[in-house]
């Protein structure tokens, strides 16, 4: 009795624990290595997050039992400036554990807030705390990464922008797109008999739908950014009617010298896209040009103020933008000018394989939902293979889609240059940290290995993600700092 003794009065001592005959449940592996003060020039920026249950009306007759930030879907907008220090207090206040992890900034790999892989989930009750430099100027977000698939489905996301330094801050709003499925719903039921919207009821602009999506106002001679974010799970095409835009950033990258385009916009899952609307003074609509049916629910308003919007008129089909061929310049890119050579290079082949004998027939496109592995290389999550790299490698990774659905890959703690598609060399500068693999199509990418880790790669259809399309990427000499499964049940998708 007496070494448990002394252990007891040791835990007492540390942290006022109960000794009882239990073993004590070992904390909970925090978020670590967090940044301590911002670039020269920059300042603190401090901001609260509460993740808890809200009743969210997405419109008159449709309220869902959502889980949301601060009780807002999306969260709130953080808005910083480049080399800020940026800290944020996560409160969980769920039944269930959480984490934030912020996609597209290259923060150390101890503050990417992914469970299972970089730490535990916060319990419900407690707290935590992340700190790190927002480097480079963009559009990004941030979201749970604790049951991802699940978590994100219920609105816990939000929209960071790091504004450039020393430039005026420009007028500009988020268009954040989302899909909602059933289940989540109030006593309303959702409304009746179409089999195709059985799983999934609505698309959201900002977390509103159908008559409830406020417009954005503009006062005339504005110049307008818009911030598009797909925050849900499949690949949404949008169309600004009749109003040519310029795309100014991919993935929070800035692009120098688009041409102005009335091309329809893609906008995978996890992706972002600004474009600047020339201000004509002309009120215009944006719409989703989507083979799902649920997309007339969002349709988002953009008007001079004080003045009616009109009512809506689709313009009609138009072709897609061709993201390689748009003559993106991008400020920075991670591989280097002129080309590189490569010191590791991976394929990774994306598949799904369904388990059983008769799928389950698909709700819509992309998303089904019936026992399907989806797999990289022959294997799902976590049996897929570990990337090696070492701190200065020239890493390529070519994926390969063997599937017949959309995979759009997200790599995280780096931006990577988009170099080939289909096996041609991609002629712009394209920088991203997503991009969307077609079926039968196949995308190569390049990046510099300068910020060691573990890191998650993975299909931001996070029900494939779910279903094992994710796997690691691990630095040579870095420990991995959490594990998965445990008292927590840490597990990232
Ligand atoms: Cu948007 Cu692994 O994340
Ligand atoms: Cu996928």
């Amino acid at each position: 009795m007496r070494p448990r003794l002394v252990a007891c009065v040791a835990a007492l001592a540390i942290a006022a624990a109960t000794c009882n005959s239990q073993p004590a449940m070992r904390p909970p592996v925090p978020a670590s290595g967090g940044e301590l003060s911002p670039a020269p020039g920059g300042s603190v920026r401090s901001f609260d997050l509460t993740a808890a249950p809200a009743k969210v009306e997405l419109k008159p007759g449709l309220v869902v039992s959502a889980w949301a930030y601060n009780g807002v879907v999306p969260g709130p907008v953080l808005r910083v400036f480049d080399g800020d220090l940026v800290r944020v207090t996560l409160r969980n206040h769920l039944s269930v554990g959480t984490t934030i992890h912020w996609h597209g900034l290259a923060v150390p790999n101890g503050q990417d807030g992914v469970a299972g892989v970089t730490q535990d989930p916060v319990p419900p009750g407690a707290s935590a705390t992340y700190s790190f430099v927002a480097r480079g100027a963009g559009t990004f977000w941030y979201h749970s990464h604790q049951r991802g698939s699940y978590q994100l489905d219920r609105g816990l996301y939000g929209v960071l922008i790091v504004e450039p330094r020393g430039k005026a801050v420009g007028v500009d709003h988020v268009v954040v797109y989302d899909e909602w499925p059933i289940g989540l719903e109030m006593p309303s039921p959702p409304p009746a008999s179409d089999p195709a919207m059985s799983a999934y009821v609505t698309v959201s602009v900002n977390g509103r739908s159908g008559d409830a999506i406020a417009p954005i106002r503009f006062a005339s001679g504005q110049t307008v950014r818009l911030r598009l974010l797909n925050a849900g799970y499949l690949v949404h095409f949008v169309r600004v009617e009749d109003t040519a835009v310029t795309v100014v950033a991919f993935d929070g990258h800035e692009v120098r010298g688009g041409r102005p385009t009335t091309d329809v916009l893609p906008l995978g899952p996890g992706e972002r896209i600004d474009v600047e609307l020339a201000a004509n003074g002309q009120a215009t609509w944006l719409a989703l040009q989507d083979p799902f049916p649920p997309s007339g629910d969002a349709l988002l308003a953009v008007a001079p103020e004080g003045a009616p919007v009109p009512a809506f008129t689709p313009s009609g089909i138009r072709p897609v933008l061709d993201i390689f061929t748009y003559g993106a310049q991008a400020s920075a890119s991670p591989w280097p000018k002129g080309g590189g050579v490569p010191t590791r290079t991976f394929t990774l082949t994306l598949s799904e394989i369904s388990r059983t004998r008769a799928a389950l027939p698909s709700p819509m496109p992309g998303m089904e939902m019936g026992d399907v592995s989806y797999q990289i290389n022959g294997a799902a999550f976590p049996d897929t293979p570990v990337l090696e790299v070492s701190l200065g490698d020239l890493v390529t990774i070519k994926f390969v889609n063997a599937g017949r659905q959309d995979h759009p890959m997200h790599l995280h703690g780096h931006a990577f240059q988009v170099l080939e598609r289909d096996g041609m060399a991609v002629k712009g500068l394209l920088v991203k940290d997503t991009i969307v693999v077609r079926p039968g199509s196949s995308i190569t990418v390049g990046f510099l290995a300068d910020n060691p880790g573990w890191w998650m790669i993975h299909c931001h259809q996070l029900h494939h993600a779910a279903g094992g399309m994710m796997l690691l990427l691990r630095y040579q000499g870095s420990l991995r700092l959490a594990q998965l499964g445990g008292p927590y049940q840490s597990t990232p998708d």
